[in-house]
Parts: structure tokens; sequence; C-alpha cells
């Protein structure tokens, strides 16, 4: 069935000529006063001025009742399926517990990854069902989704494939990403490298058909950033994008290492997305190369928030570089325990000095480019009818009334979604 929208007080479309934009290019976001827009299920039709259009016969009428009109959000780092969850551990830190003290007394990521073990592949896809239903009444209607919460062949392997089985149900696009680098697990602590020869012998060519990108998390601790070289070498070989969590907890190199990749990845295919995320301690020296290669940051203000955190990434020295930036929800149970890409964007704009229009930007026409090829995250002829329903004025109310704002109805593929 073809839709037509009308009603629109206001239809931002963030279409234009470039796909990846910085702030400092982007001042305008295509906002098209009382706008409609013609859909199918897999096309925007026709995007403009309701006076402009006269609705062919055969379409059925979507009034947006005088609301904002925008692309569905593009959530590009989450981990968006786990068992249980952390509470605890919001608690803990609220009395004065660190994320690092927390993790070294086998709480943290391991305590997920224990949980998870302990939860069928079933029920590991109703709990991502009832995540990827939460992130779509924020409107989020295509969400990155990363493993890295089994550690082992047989339990990724498992998070992978309840992660793809969550495609095609009336939820957002999911474009899965394998983490077997997220931590060691407790079998491997003694000998880290034999963990890492797992993963580059046997976890990643089991992996890769399944997921369309690798993610390392190099840190103190975690992977160091030589054995992080060589897995998204070897991911990358096998044609996968490539993610990384940098610099989220100290400097460890991070910019230098995101540019070295970035530049890497030419070799193996132009196409490749490399993206940085996190780069809270990366320091302003690194942004040039990281701008060259290029390197696409991914800025995660939540989860920088959730651990009562004070140093967010430096946004405005990013996209004085002229690097794209992208912000994402880093939705995860330790340190990120919310969807909301409205509260991401109030962050940015509160802590990271971002511009309204640039916080929009980076979290609908920029990450469609990271994970679909520019074919969401704008409204424009021939791109995906995703799209999002707000019941404000001016699209700006969407990241000022804080923590409070959802869309009133939210459309994935032409089709609407139930929120
Ligand atoms: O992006 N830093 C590594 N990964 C997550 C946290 C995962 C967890 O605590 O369970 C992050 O913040
Ligand atoms: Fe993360």
């Amino acid at each position: 069935m073809s839709l037509a929208v009308v009603n629109c007080r206001q239809l931002v479309t963030l279409a234009g000529d470039t796909v990846f934009r910085t702030g400092s290019q982007m001042r305008e976001v295509g906002v098209i006063e009382d706008g409609a827009m013609l859909v199918s299920r897999d096309r925007i039709q026709w995007v403009g001025r309701r006076a402009d259009i006269e609705i062919p016969k055969n379409y059925e009428v979507f009034d947006a009742e005088g609301g904002v009109v925008l692309p569905g959000f593009v959530d590009a780092h989450t981990h968006l399926i786990f068992g249980g969850n952390r509470a605890n551990e919001f608690a803990a830190r609220a009395e004065g517990a660190t994320y690092e003290e927390i993790a070294a007394r086998g709480g943290g990521i391991r305590s997920t990854v224990a949980a998870t073990r302990h939860t069928t592949e079933d029920e590991l896809v109703k709990i991502g069902e009832a995540h990827a239903r939460k992130a779509l009444g924020f409107g989020t209607t295509t969400a990155e989704a990363k493993s890295g919460y089994g550690l082992s062949v047989e339990h990724e392997l498992r998070l992978l494939r309840a992660i793809c089985r969550l495609g095609g149900k009336n939820l957002p696009r999911i474009s899965p990403t394998f983490l077997g680098a997220h931590a060691f697990p407790p079998e491997f602590e003694d000998d880290r490298e034999a963990y890492v020869r797992l993963i580059l012998e046997e976890m990643l060519p089991k992996a890769a058909p399944l997921a369309a990108a690798c993610d390392v998390f190099v840190e103190k601790g975690y992977f160091e950033i030589d054995q992080a070289r060589r897995i998204l070498e070897r991911a990358m070989e096998l044609g996968l994008h490539v993610h990384m969590h940098l610099d989220q907890l100290c400097d460890g190199g991070g910019g230098a290492f995101a540019a070295e990749i970035g530049k890497l990845s030419w070799h193996y295919n132009r196409e490749f997305n490399v993206t940085a995320d996190h780069l809270e301690h990366t320091p302003a020296e690194a942004f040039p190369a990281m701008a060259a290669a290029p390197v696409i940051p991914v800025l995660l203000p939540a989860s920088v928030f959730c651990l009562g955190k004070t140093k967010y990434p430096d946004a405005r020295g990013m996209i004085d570089a002229g690097m794209a930036v992208v912000l994402a929800s880093d939705f995860n149970p330790g340190s990120s325990p919310t969807l909301s890409i409205p509260f991401v964007m109030s962050l940015a704009m509160t802590h990271m000095r971002m511009s309204a229009e640039e916080a929009l930007v980076a979290c609908t026409v920029n990450p469609g480019a990271v994970l679909a090829s520019g074919m969401t995250g704008l409204l424009e002829v021939g791109k995906e009818p995703d799209f999002t329903v707000w019941p404000c004025e001016d699209w700006r109310e969407i990241p000022y009334w804080v923590a409070m704002t959802r869309p009133s109805a939210v459309f994935v593929a032409g089709q609407r979604a139930p929120i």
C-alpha cells in the first residue's frame, strides 16, 4: 500500500549534496514548512510542500496532525542483546565505586557474559525484540547491534544468530557487528594470546557471514593495540567494516591507531567504513590524521553521563578538524543503559557544544551513510521510507524537552510500527 504523509508543520529532510556532513558545512537541515511526502514500501517517491502535490487516489493518507516529520534515527553503536542487567553496579557507583574497580572485582562485562551464557537463544531473541521495540519508541529505525557478551565460539555465534533473527519483525533495521574482542573470558585469563588466536582462526571466519562489521575494545586491561590490529586486518580480509572502542577510560593512543586502520582499509576495499567510537580521552593532535584517513568518530555521551564522568569527547575539535561526527547511544547494561537518541542529542548540545543542527545530522544522515550506504537517515526520493512523527512545532524541541520526547508514530519501510 502506498502512503501520503500530510499535515507536517515541519518536514525535516536532511537531504543535500554530500552524504557525510560536518557541522560547519551543515547549518541547514532542510526544513520544509507544511510539507508532505509520498512513499511506497521500499522507497520515498516524492517530498515537498503540501501545496505542490495532488495526492493520488489510491494512496492511504496519514495525517501528521501538524507535527514534525523526521528521518528515523540511526543508532550506530549498541550492545542490543544481553542477559540480565547491572542495576547493582549503577547503585554501587553512586556510592563511590568506579567502572574500573567494579570490573576488577569480577563485575562489569564479565558478569553480563555469565548471565548471557545462561540465557537460551530464543530468550536472547525475545530480549533483543524488547530492546529493539524500546529503540523504536525513541524514534530509532536502524540500529547497529554488537555481540560481545558470549566470548566463546559457541556463544558469540549464538548472539549473532539472535541479532540476525530480529530482522523483518516490524522492528528497526539491524546491522550486526562481531565483538568477540570485547574482553578476555575467564577461561583465557592466563593465556590471553590464545584467545586472540581463537578469534583469528575460528571465531572471525565463522562470524563473518553473520556480521557486517567487526569491533574491538582497546583499553588498559582489555585488548592491546597490536592485538586489535591483527584482529581488524583479518576482519577486513573477510570483508567486514571496522568499528573500534578507543580511548574511553584513558588516552591509549587510539586516535593514531584509528588513523592507521583507516588508511589501511583502503588496501582492502575503498568502500570500507572505519569508525572510532568513544574517544573521550583522544587529544586534538590526533584529529588531523583521523580526518585525513578518513575515520568517522562515533561519540557516546550517554556512557559518560551514566558513568558519572565529566570528560566528554572533544566534538568541537573533531568537527573543526573536518570530521563528520556520529552520535549514538552505546546502549549496554554497564556504561549506558539507555536507548534514547533524543537524550543523546540533549547531552551533545549541553556538554559537547554541538549545535542542534550538528546533533541532528550526527543521529541521522551521517550514521545512515555508515550503516546503510546512505539509503536511510534522510528524506529524499529513492531512499528507504523510514521516518518518525513528533508531537511538536519545531524539531529543536526534540533535544530541548530533555528526557521527555518520544515520537507519536514511527514508520519502517513505509509501514507503521507499533511503539
Ligand atoms: O561501550 N567499553 C566497552 N563496552 C561498553 C561497555 C560494556 C559493558 O560495560 O558491559 C561500552 O561502554
Ligand atoms: Fe560500546
